[in-house]
């Protein structure tokens, strides 16, 4: 078989995508010239020279920087919706989109254009046969006082959004900062995910497992140092949303070649292939396949399992995931 060929067509799911990180340099530029904002980059090529990251905070940097061009309810449309054409292009059925409110609503953006320009876009999304949905996720960085105001803010849009997710600088802030909000938002039936074991420590997994109850880890690459948390993973099959190709840009990894999904996938843990800014990091979903298979010799077998992971591991409804598996 094709291997590379395989990995285009296979149908997926993408669990890991920060709908800010999919706004390309050119679309930045253009939103920038229509919304009158000066950018501190004189072009495309400029800025795309200034990704060139050393941890997760040197890319944070840039990406909220980045977003600053996000002014009206078109423009979060229009980037949306540049996402999920690449989404079909690689065979993506189900999109389940990050979006950080809080990086909008601090610039006076208010959460009704955030929410109604992304939401506009995952409802056309359905004549691409993308199944699109949105999960807001609060900034650790910033207090659990801010994450509740962002929930407020949110909850009058309580129909546009399927769960919650916690992102942004993650040694320092861990998971228990927020025990109190994502509490609050289990009460109100929001699926919950986290960011943990990015750079963060096997610790950090496992409190979003056992204090905020989350349901799925994004990275938790770092699990694999703690046997006990591998064990406990595969055990209550808890999905890992894997970005090899971020993990390689951020430095978590030295090179692909060395990255840990196979490991994952050979203790038996649900962990699938993901994007997560992939604007920033040089490759949509399908060059994450692509890459991470060539450098790491996975093979056929590994192909059907990662693509039966992302819909088992999807928010998707029971009878839709049965017609995906
Ligand atoms: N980690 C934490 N926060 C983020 C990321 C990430 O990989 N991408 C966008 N926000
Ligand atoms: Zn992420």
């Amino acid at each position: 078989t094709d291997l590379p060929a395989l990995l285009a067509a296979m149908p997926k799911a993408e669990l890991h995508i920060h709908i800010e990180g999919s706004l390309e340099p050119e679309l930045m530029f253009q939103l920038a010239r229509r919304n009158g904002v000066t950018l501190p980059y004189a072009s495309v090529e400029d800025l795309r020279k200034a990704y060139a990251f050393s941890n997760l905070q040197s890319f944070l940097d840039i990406y909220y920087a980045g977003a600053s061009v996000l002014l009206h309810e078109q423009d979060f449309h229009d980037m949306a919706w540049a996402y999920l054409q690449r989404a079909r292009h690689d065979n993506v059925l189900r999109a389940e989109i990050f979006f950080d409110p809080q990086t909008h609503t601090a610039r006076g953006v208010s959460m009704e254009t955030v929410m109604g320009g992304l939401h506009r876009a995952c409802t056309d999304a359905k004549n691409l046969g993308v199944d699109a949905e949105l999960i807001l996720c609060f900034l650790r960085h910033l207090s659990e006082q801010e994450a509740f105001e962002t929930l407020e803010a949110a909850l009058p849009l309580r129909d546009r959004f399927i769960g919650v997710g916690l992102d942004s600088s993650e040694v320092g802030h861990p998971p228990e900062k927020f025990a109190r909000v994502f509490a609050r938002c289990r009460e109100l039936g929001l699926h919950l995910v986290a960011h943990a074991g990015e750079e963060g420590p096997p610790e950090y997994v496992w409190s979003a497992l056992d204090v905020l109850k989350v349901e799925r880890i994004d990275h938790g690459v770092q699990s694999a140092r703690d046997p006990a948390l591998m064990q406990r993973l595969a055990q209550d099959r808890i999905p890992l949303t894997v970005c090899p190709l971020s993990n390689l840009k951020l430095r978590v990894f030295p090179d692909l070649a060395q990255h840990n999904l196979r490991a994952l996938l050979d203790a038996g843990l649900v962990a699938t292939v993901n994007s997560d800014d992939p604007a920033y990091f040089g490759g949509y979903i399908n060059a994450n396949f692509l890459q991470t298979f060539a450098a790491t010799g996975l093979d056929v077998r590994h192909a059907y399992q990662l693509a039966r992971n992302s819909f088992e591991g999807s928010f998707a409804q029971a009878s839709a995931k049965r017609r995906y598996i």
